[in-house]
Formats: C-alpha cells, sequence, structure tokens
C-alpha cells in the first residue's frame, strides 16, 4: 500500500493557471493545417481556424498560448504577416524544413484564435533578426489605442480597437537560434528592447526575457545579475529526450523498458532544474518579484519515419501521459514561483496534444492528461506528501508515485497522481486532514505504456470513471501502471 497524505489547513499559493498554457510555432503543420486551414477550406472552420480543434482546445481550458516561436520567432517579421493576404510577403522558414512560409497567419489570426478558445496571447518578439523599431512597434500595433501610425494601420486591416497584450517575449533561446548571443550581450540587448516595449493606456506588459536551457546556470546568473531589475519573467527550456543524446533521440512508440525509464528519469530533472534556477534568482530577487516561466517543455523523438525530419512529427503514447502528468505536479509544487508553463507544441509537433491528418483529428494520451489537470487551475495548492518508495531500475531508484494537491474555488480537493511504474499497479491510501469527506469522484487515463491513439482508432486512450473507496475517512484508490487519475473529493 503507498500512503498519500494531504494537509488542507495548510494552503500554500495559489496555482497560477497559465502553467496548463501551451506553445504553438510556425514549425511543420502546427499552425497551418493543425490550427489555421484558411476560410476557403473544406475543412470546418470559423474564419480560418480548424472548428475541431478550436473546441478541443477550449475544452482544457487553454489559459495562455506562446506564438509565434520558437527559433522561428527570431525570424519573423510581423509587417509581412498583416494587410490583404494576397499582398503578403512569403518567406522561407529556414530553422524548420526549408518551407515557404505565405503568412497567412499573422497578428490578427493569432488573436482571433485566443479570442475564439478564450485564452490569453503571449507573443515572442525578435530579438535576433529584428529592430527595435519592429519590436517597439509591433507593441504599439496590439496594444495602442490613440492616434498613430500603428494604431491608425491596424484600424486600416480592419481592427479598430487596440488588443489586450499582456505577455510578450523579448527574444528566444538568443544563446542558440536567436543569435548565439553570450549571457552578457543579450543582457544588454535585453535592456535595450525592452525599454521600448511600451505600456499604452490601461495595457501593461509582462516583460519576459529569454533564460536558459536545461543546466546552463550561468546564463541565470548573468541575466538576473544585468537585467533582473527590467524584467517580470525569465524562462527555462527543458526538453526530455530518452537516450539524452540529440543526434539519436530514441523513438516516440515501440520503446523498451529501458528506454521508458530513462524517459521518466529524464523529465523528473525538471525538479532539480526549477529548483537550482530559482536558487540563483533568489540572491538577486530575494523578494521574488521574477517569475519563472518554463515556456517550452516536453518530450522530444526522433521525428516519425517517413515525415519531414524539420517537421518535429512525432507520436503520442502513455509514455507521453506519465511525462507531463510528473511534469505537471512538479510545476504545482513550485507554483509560488513559476508562473507559466507552455507545452511544446499544441499540434502535431513534439509532445502535441492534438494530432491531425487533412481533416481528421485525433487526441493524443497528453491531451487527457491536461483534461484531467484542469482543476489545478487557479486553486490553492496544498500540501501533500507521499511516503517515499522507488522503482529499483538497472541501479536507478526512481519514484514510483506523484502527486498533487489543491482546493479549487468551490472546496473540492482535487488530487492528480500517476503511477511511473512501467510494471506495478499501485495501491494508495490517502488520508486528507482538515476535509470531512461526504464523496469522491475519479477519473482514469490507463492504457499499457505504448498505447497511443490514430486516425484510424482515436479511442485506444481515453478517460474512463474509476472507483475511489472512503472507508474511515480516508480514501483508498488503485492507479494501475504507468496511469494517470484525478480524484475529486467533498
Ligand atoms: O519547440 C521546438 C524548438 O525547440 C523551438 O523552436 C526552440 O525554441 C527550441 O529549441
Amino acid at each position: 500500500m503507498s500512503n498519500l497524505f494531504i494537509n488542507i489547513g495548510h494552503r500554500k499559493n495559489i496555482i497560477n493557471k497559465n502553467i496548463y498554457g501551451h506553445f504553438a510555432e510556425h514549425l511543420g503543420r502546427c499552425i497551418y493545417e493543425g490550427i489555421y486551414v484558411g476560410e476557403g477550406s473544406e475543412i470546418p472552420n470559423v474564419n480560418g481556424i480548424r472548428r475541431d480543434v478550436a473546441d478541443a482546445l477550449r475544452h482544457i481550458r487553454v489559459p495562455v498560448l506562446r506564438w509565434p516561436g520558437g527559433c522561428f520567432a527570431d525570424e519573423y517579421h510581423w509587417k509581412d504577416g498583416v494587410g490583404p493576404k494576397e499582398k503578403r510577403k512569403k518567406m522561407v522558414n529556414t530553422h524548420w524544413g526549408g518551407v515557404v512560409e505565405d503568412n497567412s497567419f499573422g497578428t490578427h489570426e493569432f488573436m482571433e484564435l485566443c479570442n475564439q478558445i478564450d485564452c490569453e496571447p503571449y507573443i515572442s518578439g525578435n530579438l535576433g533578426s529584428g529592430t527595435v523599431q519592429e519590436m517597439s512597434e509591433w507593441v504599439e500595433y496590439l496594444t495602442f489605442g490613440g492616434l498613430s501610425p500603428m494604431s491608425d494601420w491596424r484600424a486600416e486591416n480592419g481592427r479598430k480597437e487596440p488588443w489586450k497584450v499582456k505577455y510578450f517575449g523579448v527574444g528566444n533561446e538568443n544563446w542558440g537560434c536567436g543569435g548565439n548571443m553570450r549571457p552578457e550581450y543579450y543582457a544588454d540587448e535585453y535592456r535595450r528592447y525592452q525599454t521600448y516595449v511600451r505600456n499604452y493606456g490601461e495595457n501593461k506588459i509582462y516583460k519576459i526575457a529569454c533564460g536558459s536551457t536545461s543546466y546552463d546556470y550561468d546564463w541565470t546568473e548573468k541575466l538576473m545579475s544585468a537585467a533582473g531589475k527590467y524584467m517580470d519573467a525569465l524562462t527555462l527550456h527543458h526538453y526530455t529526450l530518452p537516450t539524452g543524446n540529440w543526434d539519436k533521440k530514441g523513438g516516440a512508440t515501440g520503446f523498451t523498458e529501458r528506454e521508458y525509464y530513462q524517459t521518466v528519469i529524464n523529465c523528473l530533472k525538471m525538479d532539480e532544474l526549477i529548483s537550482n534556477h530559482l536558487q540563483i534568482m533568489n540572491r538577486y530577487d530575494p523578494e521574488h518579484r521574477v517569475g519563472l516561466i518554463v515556456d517550452e517543455w516536453g518530450t522530444w523523438y526522433d521525428a516519425e519515419p517517413g515525415t519531414n525530419p524539420g517537421f518535429l512529427y512525432q507520436q503520442n503514447t502513455m509514455r507521453d501521459a506519465v511525462v507531463a502528468a510528473a511534469t505537471l505536479n512538479i510545476f504545482n509544487k513550485y507554483s509560488g514561483r513559476v508562473v507559466m508553463a507552455n507545452i511544446a507544441q499544441t499540434v502535431n509537433v513534439l509532445q502535441a496534444i492534438i494530432l491531425t491528418d487533412g481533416a481528421k483529428m485525433v487526441l493524443t494520451p497528453t491531451y487527457h492528461v491536461f483534461d484531467l489537470f484542469k482543476a489545478h487551475q487557479d486553486a490553492a495548492l496544498v500540501d501533500s506528501y507521499l511516503e517515499p518508495e522507488f522503482i529499483d531500475f538497472e541501479g536507478a531508484s526512481i519514484p514510483r508515485l506523484s502527486a498533487s494537491a489543491s482546493v479549487d474555488a468551490g472546496g473540492a480537493l482535487n488530487i492528480t497522481a500517476a503511477n511511473l511504474s512501467m510494471k506495478d499497479s499501485a495501491l494508495v491510501e490517502c488520508d486528507a486532514r482538515g476535509i470531512d469527506i461526504t464523496s469522491a469522484e475519479a477519473k482514469l487515463l490507463s492504457a499499457r505504456a505504448g498505447a497511443y491513439n490514430t486516425f484510424d482508432r482515436p479511442g485506444v486512450v481515453k478517460l474512463r470513471d474509476a472507483d475511489v473507496k472512503i472507508t474511515n475517512g480516508k480514501l483508498f484508490f488503485e492507479i494501475p501502471s504507468n496511469s494517470v487519475m484525478h480524484i475529486s473529493v467533498r
């Protein structure tokens, strides 16, 4: 029996709903086909945005969406993507497959998408190859309501009222695809660019500086030291590769037990990464004013055989569901400082929550995890403690379970738990202090570790109701191997 203790009396911080955020880049079939098909398409759409995909995104309450990249952001010139479509410039998407980008999905289309799915936009500005003026004018175009060249141009292009835009990223991966900069250089550039990212009227921009990748602590140190006071948040990117080797990452399906556990071990590194980056940030920001945003995370496998390797298309199995659940539980744990996270990426790219093939659409196991975890959005994190238990695999000790708990505005206790074992089921006894339990309902996502959904068989991995027993005021439930559960308690 595994033991989980929860103390409802000890409410910590509110879990920022933006931890359940997403990321959509002009990469492969994420934007084009995956989200945007154009008004003339036979695929049912509203103003060019796929109806099926928008419905699915609304259902899991996507709180925030990052766009247009990624590496693409630092080559993107936003002015090419506004105005009459037939006049928009075509460009080469050099990072991602060398395909033609026709700019038919630009600022107005992105804001329309956010409006349709009712989420906040998070715009990633171009510092790598764009000018200060260009970035400054994008913010003016988006948010200025008075008389100005950008505001006039926006009105000419069909939008009189300014939009509300809070989240603005000043560059992406500027240590790599965003300009191969040294931290000292980027810190100075960040300071310069952000100066011209203005607040207009009531609109207050939350300025996000480009942070490090995984273990690059030096970047965090130098950024915080030189530019900490000019930012509202700093980012972190961490991808989970089964092998840890970028040249041979391992496949999304047909993996071995060793690859399964390597993937789990690598995703759990998120915990120490967040903790270590925060320790550095805290030295420069003892008041904890600057938030940490993990705006790219998820699994990264070798692209599906037969697909363009530059499109980063991969299948998604129960292994991905376990990775998503364990990672989201870690974000909940650090939600006092982690203010946003964006899984990479929404449709057809990396750890996608949705896959499409022309008019067909399928929800992946990772999608269902976001559905199970949505109850934590803006809820109060409460103390939870799992009695330590480990899986021994080839000399490695891997935690057997992962869990977190919160209390929502209606007073319900929501527990999310994942069984990380690929073999053994877990019987859990949960002692929740501070609540007189009268009812409990559970939803379970469970299938064999390698199971996934296809366009022909979309329901192989899906949510179902599960049993929870209440005995002497305690909860008892069973989580099968490599499965994820949400329990709602009143
Ligand atoms: O998500 C795919 C790519 O990974 C992004 O474009 C980039 O920021 C990161 O390296």
